[in-house]
């Protein structure tokens, strides 16, 4: 059956210039990119998308980041699309992500991650909504 996620560009990757080698990949990978637009995140709009993490300590690190530059948000759909996009990201801190995973590939750091995925069937409906309004 046919799934939608929300996958991000994040800044590190848009600076570095990997924008379209990601789209690339989730093209290669079957994906339907069904929405797309480029934006800069207000921190508050940031602080608001992150809102989950807001007891966390690296809550201020992480909303200052996703707030810093351009990044690109996409809907993505195709079967199973919320694991898979996950799967392709691989794990969150780069180090420790599979080779070949676009997080290994073009990530710098556990922050500097270069994308993000949503992470369940309601995080992808609420995290969709968030930015692609109707
Ligand atoms: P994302 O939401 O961005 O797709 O990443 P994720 O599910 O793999 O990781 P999550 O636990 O949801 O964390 C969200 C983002 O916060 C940053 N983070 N920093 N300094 C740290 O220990 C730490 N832990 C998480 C990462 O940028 C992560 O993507
Ligand atoms: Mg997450």
């Amino acid at each position: 059956m046919s799934e939608k996620t929300l996958a991000i560009i994040k800044p590190d990757a848009v600076k570095k210039g990997v924008i379209g080698k990601i789209i690339s990949r989730i093209e290669d990978e079957k994906f339907k990119i069904t929405a797309m637009r480029l934006a800069k995140l207000t921190k508050d709009e940031a602080k608001g998308f992150y809102i989950v993490h807001n007891d966390k300590p690296f809550y201020g690190p992480l909303t200052d980041f996703m707030s810093s530059g351009p990044i690109v948000l996409m809907r993505l759909e195709r079967e199973d699309a919320i694991a898979h996009w996950r799967k392709i990201m691989g794990a969150t801190d780069p180090a420790k992500a599979e080779p070949g995973t676009l997080r290994r590939l073009y990530g710098s750091s556990i922050e500097n991650n270069a994308t993000h995925g949503s992470d369940a069937p309601e995080t992808a409906a609420w995290e969709l909504a968030y930015f692609f309004k109707g």
